[in-house]
């Protein structure tokens, strides 16, 4: 009789460890929660960060480039990252004006959030400031970040050493929220709600999970009606355009402001510059790498064919 209940038990465990793309970790996972991680906004100021202050992007106004990298997934044996390919684009743009003055990584910037990945992703980020003059690399906390309670890692690792935070340049605030979890969480909603109404300024929004993306089926945010609140506050609050990971995949969508999914630096050798004219506010993104190697912009309309992506004027 107990052979009869164990038996097909153990061998639905031992599929779905085998379909699943988190293993065994669907009966073993231990992690920490989102209101955890995210009980303050951390407001980084020049006088609050030496390392901000000493990249005077505070005083940075007028047209400017910004690199986006997203789910480097560092020390993924199935797929090592091709850091290369960014290198030599890099060396390609020298002193253009397209040349990217700091960097954004959405996410899952490890793959198991080990402090050997942490280690690996580091010596990435020294080559991005030391060799190729990033002022700073900024980082989005990803679910593979903080799996098995390997948070404390990623505040050991990943400027600005917590997950949600705000920082200004000129005439912009750009936020960065934590969604490791694939919520926002009731304390991060809350102070996020409040920041946003308090600051007039233009916005840039910056996550993992991704809020809406209309091509794709999952692995949006789960909770629709935290969802809907938050994008009415981007609404009304001045935002300018929303950027997220996580589903590997390049995607955009007008939902009254632009909303673009940025596909995986390990996994399609692809990333993002993002166009800011801090000026008259117009911010837009292209997409760089190996599958754009072909996209050209069509010269009068500055629309990517491909996807039909506004680029701004
Ligand atoms: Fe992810």
């Amino acid at each position: 009789m107990i052979k009869k209940i164990c038996r097909p038990f153990f061998i639905f465990t031992f599929l779905f460890s085998v379909v699943s793309c988190y293993g065994s970790w669907n009966f073993w996972y231990e992690g920490n929660d989102v209101d955890f991680r995210t009980k303050e906004l951390l407001n980084i100021t020049e006088t609050t960060d030496q390392k901000f202050a000493d990249s005077n992007l505070a005083n940075l106004g007028g047209k400017y480039t910004v690199l986006i990298i997203s789910d480097t997934h560092f020390g993924n044996t199935k797929k090592a990252v091709n850091t290369e390919i960014l290198f030599n684009w890099l060396d390609s743009i020298q002193g253009t004006s397209d040349y990217p003055v700091f960097a954004i990584n959405l996410g899952d910037v490890t793959d198991l959030g080990r402090r050997d990945h942490f280690e690996q992703y580091t010596e990435f980020c020294k080559t991005l400031t030391k060799k190729y003059n990033m002022k700073i690399i900024f980082n989005v906390c990803g679910n593979h970040d903080a799996y098995q309670n390997n948070w404390e890692n990623w505040m050991r690792d990943c400027y600005p050493h917590t997950s949600f935070y705000r920082f200004q340049t000129k005439n912009f605030s750009w936020y960065c929220l934590d969604t490791a979890s694939g919520t926002i969480g009731i304390k991060q909603y809350y102070l996020l709600h409040s920041a946003l109404e308090n600051d007039s300024r233009q916005k840039i929004i910056f996550t993992h999970y991704p809020f809406v993306r209309s091509t794709l089926d999952c692995a949006n945010m789960a909770e629709t009606t935290e969802r809907n609140l938050l994008l009415s506050d981007f609404v009304e609050n001045n935002v300018k355009c929303v950027l997220g990971g996580h589903n590997h995949e390049k995607s955009f969508d007008d939902i009254g402001f632009p909303d673009y999914g940025l596909p995986s630096f390990a996994y399609d050798n692809e990333w993002g510059l993002l166009h800011v004219d801090e000026d008259t506010g117009v911010v837009s993104l292209d997409f760089v790498g190996e599958k754009n190697k072909d996209s050209l912009l069509d010269p009068d309309t500055h629309i990517n064919p491909e996807l039909n992506l506004p680029l701004g004027d």
